[in-house]
Protein backbone atom coordinates (compact mmCIF):
# COMPACT_ATOMS: atom_id res chain seq x y z
CA UNK A 1 0.00 0.00 0.00
CA UNK A 2 1.62 3.25 -0.86
CA UNK A 3 1.46 5.90 2.27
CA UNK A 4 -1.42 8.00 -0.03
CA UNK A 5 -3.57 4.68 0.32
CA UNK A 6 -2.64 3.62 3.93
CA UNK A 7 -4.39 7.57 4.63
CA UNK A 8 -7.46 6.42 2.90
CA UNK A 9 -7.37 3.13 4.47
CA UNK A 10 -7.60 4.84 7.93
CA UNK A 11 -10.05 7.46 7.07
CA UNK A 12 -12.19 4.57 5.82
CA UNK A 13 -11.91 2.94 8.88
CA UNK A 14 -13.02 6.28 10.51
CA UNK A 15 -16.24 6.91 8.14
CA UNK A 16 -17.07 3.68 9.02
CA UNK A 17 -16.85 3.68 12.82
CA UNK A 18 -18.43 6.72 12.68
CA UNK A 19 -21.58 5.74 11.16
CA UNK A 20 -21.87 3.24 13.80
CA UNK A 21 -23.16 0.47 11.12
CA UNK A 22 -20.49 -1.73 12.71
CA UNK A 23 -23.15 -2.40 15.57
CA UNK A 24 -25.98 -3.84 12.88
CA UNK A 25 -24.79 -4.56 9.58
CA UNK A 26 -24.10 -7.86 10.32
CA UNK A 27 -24.48 -11.11 12.54
CA UNK A 28 -21.19 -11.72 12.72
CA UNK A 29 -18.72 -9.57 14.37
CA UNK A 30 -15.78 -10.87 12.97
CA UNK A 31 -17.43 -9.57 9.31
CA UNK A 32 -15.58 -6.14 9.95
CA UNK A 33 -15.93 -4.00 6.54
CA UNK A 34 -13.26 -1.99 6.22
CA UNK A 35 -11.02 -5.20 6.86
CA UNK A 36 -12.58 -6.81 3.76
CA UNK A 37 -12.19 -3.34 1.82
CA UNK A 38 -8.40 -3.72 2.53
CA UNK A 39 -8.61 -7.51 1.77
CA UNK A 40 -9.95 -7.02 -1.56
CA UNK A 41 -7.42 -4.14 -2.43
CA UNK A 42 -4.86 -6.59 -1.64
CA UNK A 43 -6.78 -9.16 -4.23
CA UNK A 44 -6.60 -6.44 -6.85
CA UNK A 45 -3.26 -5.49 -6.11
CA UNK A 46 -2.73 -9.18 -7.01
CA UNK A 47 -4.30 -9.14 -10.18
CA UNK A 48 -3.20 -6.08 -11.33
CA UNK A 49 0.43 -7.51 -11.53
CA UNK A 50 -0.35 -9.55 -14.16
CA UNK A 51 -2.27 -6.60 -16.19
CA UNK A 52 -0.28 -3.67 -17.22
CA UNK A 53 -3.32 -2.24 -19.22
CA UNK A 54 -5.70 -1.62 -16.13
CA UNK A 55 -5.38 1.67 -14.42
CA UNK A 56 -3.73 0.81 -11.08
CA UNK A 57 -4.59 3.87 -9.46
CA UNK A 58 -8.32 3.49 -10.25
CA UNK A 59 -8.84 0.08 -9.84
CA UNK A 60 -6.76 0.38 -6.00
CA UNK A 61 -8.93 3.37 -4.79
CA UNK A 62 -11.95 1.71 -6.17
CA UNK A 63 -11.62 -1.42 -4.36
CA UNK A 64 -10.85 -0.19 -1.37
CA UNK A 65 -13.85 2.18 -1.11
CA UNK A 66 -16.42 -0.22 -2.81
CA UNK A 67 -18.21 -1.13 -0.17
CA UNK A 68 -18.77 2.47 1.58
CA UNK A 69 -21.71 2.98 0.87
CA UNK A 70 -22.92 0.92 3.77
CA UNK A 71 -22.39 3.39 5.92
CA UNK A 72 -25.56 4.82 4.39
CA UNK A 73 -26.89 1.36 6.01
CA UNK A 74 -29.95 1.75 8.29
CA UNK A 75 -31.27 -0.83 10.77
CA UNK A 76 -34.79 -1.27 8.30
CA UNK A 77 -32.29 -1.24 5.38
CA UNK A 78 -28.95 -3.15 5.69
CA UNK A 79 -26.77 -3.71 2.58
CA UNK A 80 -29.91 -2.37 0.17
CA UNK A 81 -28.16 -0.18 -2.59
CA UNK A 82 -24.64 0.10 -0.65
CA UNK A 83 -23.34 0.50 -4.17
CA UNK A 84 -25.34 3.15 -5.98
CA UNK A 85 -25.50 5.02 -2.58
CA UNK A 86 -21.60 4.52 -2.04
CA UNK A 87 -20.93 6.51 -5.72
CA UNK A 88 -21.19 10.32 -4.21
CA UNK A 89 -19.31 9.39 -1.12
CA UNK A 90 -16.06 8.48 -3.25
CA UNK A 91 -16.49 10.73 -5.50
CA UNK A 92 -16.66 13.82 -2.77
CA UNK A 93 -13.73 12.10 -0.90
CA UNK A 94 -11.68 12.21 -3.80
CA UNK A 95 -12.63 15.62 -4.61
CA UNK A 96 -11.53 16.52 -1.54
CA UNK A 97 -8.45 14.85 -1.14
CA UNK A 98 -7.23 16.77 -4.61
CA UNK A 99 -8.05 14.57 -7.25
CA UNK A 100 -9.33 15.11 -10.63
CA UNK A 101 -12.88 15.67 -11.08
CA UNK A 102 -12.81 12.78 -14.49
CA UNK A 103 -11.14 9.86 -11.81
CA UNK A 104 -13.33 10.90 -9.06
CA UNK A 105 -16.71 10.13 -11.79
CA UNK A 106 -14.82 7.27 -12.84
CA UNK A 107 -13.91 5.46 -9.39
CA UNK A 108 -17.57 6.44 -8.41
CA UNK A 109 -19.70 5.12 -11.45
CA UNK A 110 -17.41 1.52 -10.72
CA UNK A 111 -18.17 1.70 -7.37
CA UNK A 112 -21.91 2.27 -8.05
CA UNK A 113 -21.35 -0.67 -10.06
CA UNK A 114 -19.72 -3.34 -8.11
CA UNK A 115 -22.72 -5.66 -7.66
CA UNK A 116 -23.35 -6.30 -11.35
CA UNK A 117 -21.35 -9.37 -10.74
CA UNK A 118 -22.54 -10.93 -14.27
CA UNK A 119 -20.84 -8.11 -16.28
CA UNK A 120 -17.27 -9.93 -15.34
CA UNK A 121 -17.87 -12.39 -18.08
CA UNK A 122 -19.70 -9.76 -20.36
CA UNK A 123 -17.66 -7.82 -23.35
CA UNK A 124 -16.74 -4.64 -23.14
CA UNK A 125 -16.68 -4.25 -19.09
CA UNK A 126 -14.13 -2.16 -18.32
CA UNK A 127 -10.99 -4.29 -17.08
CA UNK A 128 -11.06 -1.72 -13.81
CA UNK A 129 -14.70 -2.49 -12.76
CA UNK A 130 -13.57 -6.68 -13.54
CA UNK A 131 -10.63 -6.60 -11.46
CA UNK A 132 -12.62 -4.76 -8.53
CA UNK A 133 -15.76 -7.40 -8.55
CA UNK A 134 -13.39 -10.42 -9.01
CA UNK A 135 -11.53 -8.81 -5.82
CA UNK A 136 -14.57 -8.60 -4.53
CA UNK A 137 -15.99 -12.29 -4.84
CA UNK A 138 -12.29 -13.66 -3.98
CA UNK A 139 -12.29 -12.66 -0.27
CA UNK A 140 -14.26 -14.48 2.13
CA UNK A 141 -13.92 -17.86 0.15
CA UNK A 142 -11.14 -20.40 0.54
CA UNK A 143 -8.77 -20.54 3.76
CA UNK A 144 -11.04 -17.43 4.68
CA UNK A 145 -14.43 -19.01 4.30
CA UNK A 146 -13.74 -21.99 5.75
CA UNK A 147 -12.96 -20.02 8.89
CA UNK A 148 -16.04 -18.30 8.67
CA UNK A 149 -18.03 -21.32 8.63
CA UNK A 150 -16.67 -22.80 10.72
CA UNK A 151 -16.64 -19.19 13.62
CA UNK A 152 -20.51 -18.85 12.47
CA UNK A 153 -21.40 -22.52 13.39
CA UNK A 154 -18.77 -22.62 16.46
CA UNK A 155 -21.10 -19.02 17.77
CA UNK A 156 -24.38 -21.72 17.94
CA UNK A 157 -25.57 -22.67 21.00
CA UNK A 158 -25.38 -26.20 19.56
CA UNK A 159 -22.01 -26.98 17.88
CA UNK A 160 -21.28 -29.89 15.81
CA UNK A 161 -18.73 -30.64 13.55
CA UNK A 162 -21.11 -33.02 11.66
CA UNK A 163 -23.21 -29.27 11.04
CA UNK A 164 -20.22 -27.54 10.55
CA UNK A 165 -19.27 -29.85 7.71
CA UNK A 166 -22.40 -29.70 5.94
CA UNK A 167 -22.06 -25.65 6.27
CA UNK A 168 -19.08 -26.09 4.26
CA UNK A 169 -20.59 -28.75 1.78
CA UNK A 170 -23.40 -26.11 1.05
CA UNK A 171 -20.60 -23.35 -0.19
CA UNK A 172 -20.92 -23.48 -4.13
CA UNK A 173 -16.79 -23.89 -4.49
CA UNK A 174 -18.12 -27.35 -2.87
CA UNK A 175 -21.03 -27.75 -4.95
CA UNK A 176 -20.28 -26.39 -8.24
CA UNK A 177 -17.00 -27.42 -8.93
CA UNK A 178 -17.16 -26.65 -12.71
CA UNK A 179 -18.01 -22.97 -11.92
CA UNK A 180 -15.41 -20.06 -12.30
CA UNK A 181 -16.97 -16.64 -12.44
CA UNK A 182 -13.60 -15.27 -12.94
CA UNK A 183 -11.92 -13.62 -15.90
CA UNK A 184 -8.72 -12.25 -16.11
CA UNK A 185 -6.29 -15.29 -15.96
CA UNK A 186 -4.89 -14.88 -12.60
CA UNK A 187 -8.60 -14.12 -10.79
CA UNK A 188 -9.29 -17.46 -12.83
CA UNK A 189 -6.42 -19.05 -10.99
CA UNK A 190 -6.71 -17.91 -7.39
CA UNK A 191 -10.68 -18.92 -8.06
CA UNK A 192 -9.86 -22.41 -8.67
CA UNK A 193 -6.82 -22.88 -6.06
CA UNK A 194 -9.74 -21.66 -3.33
CA UNK A 195 -11.78 -24.49 -5.20
CA UNK A 196 -9.40 -27.15 -5.06
CA UNK A 197 -8.21 -26.20 -0.90
CA UNK A 198 -12.29 -25.97 -0.30
CA UNK A 199 -12.85 -29.20 -1.91
CA UNK A 200 -9.63 -30.87 -0.53
CA UNK A 201 -10.66 -29.74 2.78
CA UNK A 202 -13.90 -31.08 3.06
CA UNK A 203 -12.92 -34.66 1.93
CA UNK A 204 -10.19 -34.67 4.79
CA UNK A 205 -12.87 -33.54 7.19
CA UNK A 206 -15.18 -36.35 6.33
CA UNK A 207 -12.40 -38.63 6.63
CA UNK A 208 -11.45 -37.29 9.56
CA UNK A 209 -14.96 -37.62 10.95
CA UNK A 210 -14.82 -41.39 10.11
CA UNK A 211 -17.64 -40.74 7.29
CA UNK A 212 -15.02 -41.90 4.14
CA UNK A 213 -12.02 -44.44 4.17
FE1 LIG B 1 -20.73 -4.73 -2.07
FE1 LIG C 1 -17.52 -6.09 -0.94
Amino acid sequence: MTPQHEQMYRDLIQMVARSGVQDFLDPYPFRDRPQHMYRCYCWAERILRTRPDADAELTLVSTLFHDIGVIRSTPERLKADHDVLGGPIVREYLVEHGYAPEFADRAAFLVSHHQQRELIQAEGTPIEHVILMEADMLDERGALGIVWDAMAEGAKNAQTYAATLERFKQRKLYRCPERNPMHTQAARTFWSEKQRLHVQFVAALERDLGLAD
